[in-house]
């Protein structure tokens, strides 16, 4: 997740991202552009594409028109998402035309579920491989060398990457993400993710603990622990049978040092546990935030999402979350206009939003996805302009409810980890509170650097920030 989406109208993904170590090492012959769309998933596996390239003599660059290689990782989300990748695309036309040995490789969620099609609507693309092919990239990319279009978009129903070091791209040397199961197997009815991503399938506990380990040692001070569902993470050891769930795992990623703080994501409502709520108190570097998306707050359009909970059941596990940690922060994501929605509908998604007293929220108006349950079995029936006006009243709402959540924070002192220089100003340091709120300060003449924890006192806030002062 990323602050810069925090309470904006969601109707199209993030902003690509030109990808890079910063510093380019080694006599590298060829070398790679990666720009990458979509949820940190996506970001994560970049940093396994990185690798995998650069065991294969391939240097990273920021610099488009310097590559030999130019990877778009994409994202199949929403239909704005698709758009904005083949609008980049369109931007390569000319580069391939001025460097006619270029390659371009579409990877991740668009490669997989649109497969050799792209080839023909995209006429500018050399190679198309899905999310779990990336070990085969080397060979993909000789065939198209060798000026044949290469395609693979298997699915495997045991690809982690486990074994493969992640190259850390556009890194702050203090907060990483670390992949710790691949795909979905819940078939949420609005979702692409099953068709793209395959089977829920979860990676080595050991391996996992090992990265974060290194991470640890590098000077890292923060994991976040990614999965579009983590809570059913599950892995059992192939010779000692020992079984590892995600409590089990959130323990020993929590043991490596208490520097390290450990956050994750996504939770989903029906998986999370008692049992990884008594972790989370368990240990004070466990953030205390949780991002538990609702998509709807009506029972009856919950059903027809296939979410499998109520809007009660829900709002039972928020108030089991704040018994058991009454300063967890906690955060959602809203689909407005799913198929069927009425005004009625819509005031229960507004009232479960009141309710839980969202810290902040990811917004979307429904877009229909070829292939998917709803696609197949309902009628996208809710006009345009009053999706747009129900995600105005969704967007305002949760607007006013982080403010009033902000404003309880005022004369809190927080432990804030700091991660560099506030946007707006270099004499301010940035960083961010156990319940992921961002946290700006005056550096004040204290010798401080990004990757120090300090105690801050909130003095005041917007919508999105604390503002205080470094004490002790
Ligand atoms: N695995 C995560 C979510 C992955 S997708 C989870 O279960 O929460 C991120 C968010 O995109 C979803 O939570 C949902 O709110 C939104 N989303 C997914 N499909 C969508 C669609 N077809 N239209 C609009 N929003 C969608
Ligand atoms: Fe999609 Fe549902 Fe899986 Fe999340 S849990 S990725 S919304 S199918
Ligand atoms: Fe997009 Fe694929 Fe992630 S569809 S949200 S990049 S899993």
């Amino acid at each position: 997740m990323n602050d810069l989406l925090l309470n904006k109208v969601h109707d199209e993904s993030r902003q690509g991202e030109a990808y890079a170590p910063d510093v380019v090492t080694g006599d590298y012959s060829r070398r790679f552009y990666i720009e990458s769309y979509g949820c940190q998933m996506n970001f994560s596996d970049s940093e396994i594409i990185a690798s995998i390239l650069q065991e294969e003599g391939y240097g990273a660059t920021r610099i488009v028109e310097e590559a030999d290689l130019v990877l778009l990782n994409t994202c199949s989300i929403r239909e704005k998402a698709e758009q904005t990748v083949r609008k980049r695309l369109g931007e390569f036309r000319h580069l391939k035309q001025k460097k006619p040995g270029m390659l371009v490789g579409m990877l991740g969620c668009m490669a997989e579920r649109l497969k050799s099609q792209l080839l023909e609507e995209e006429k500018l693309v050399d190679l198309v491989v899905g999310p779990d092919a990336y070990r085969t990239l080397p060979s993909l990319i000789s065939q198209a060398d060798d000026g044949q279009k290469a395609v693979n978009v298997l699915l495997s129903r045991e690809e982690t990457y486990a074994d493969i070091a992640p190259v850390r791209l556009n890194t702050n040397g203090i907060t990483a993400f670390v992949s710790i199961m691949r795909g979905c197997n819940n078939m949420c009815a609005f979702c692409v993710v099953p068709f793209t991503r395959g089977r829920e399938r979860s990676r080595d506990a050991y391996s996992i603990v090992a990265e974060c380990r290194d991470l640890a040692e590098k000077g890292y001070r923060e994991v976040t622990l990614l999965g579009q569902n983590v809570d059913s993470y599950y892995w059992q050891h192939p010779e000692t049978g020992e079984n590892v769930t995600f409590a089990m795992l959130l323990d020993r990623v929590a043991r490596i040092s208490p520097l390290l703080r450990v956050r994750f994501s996504t939770s989903h409502p029906k998986d999370i546990t008692d049992e990884v709520l008594f972790t989370m108190a368990a240990h004070e570097n466990i953030c205390k935030y949780i991002h538990l998306p609702v998509q709807s707050g009506s029972t009856r359009i919950l059903q027809l999402m296939n979410r499998t909970y109520t809007r009660e059941w829900y709002l039972a596990k928020v108030k089991r979350i704040r018994e058991i940690m009454p300063d967890c922060g906690i955060s959602s994501d809203i689909i407005a206009g799913f198929c069927t929605e009425t005004e009625e509908d819509h005031r229960d998604t507004v009232d479960v939003m009141e309710k839980s007293a969202y810290d902040f929220s990811y917004m979307f108006m429904y877009s229909e996805r070829p292939g998917t349950l709803a696609a197949r079995r309902y009628v996208d029936d809710v006009p345009a302009d009053v999706k747009k006006r129900r995600l105005e009243e969704i967007v305002a709402t949760q607007n006013r409810l982080s403010l009033e959540s902000n404003q309880k924070d005022i004369g809190k002192t927080f432990r804030v980890l700091i991660e560099g220089d506030s946007k707006r100003s270099k004499q301010d340091w940035m960083g961010r509170n156990s319940q992921y709120k961002v946290v700006v300060f005056p550096k004040m003449d204290r010798q401080l650097q990004p990757g120090d924890y300090v105690d801050v006192q909130i003095h005041s806030c917007t919508q999105g920030t604390l503002l205080g002062n470094l004490i002790g």
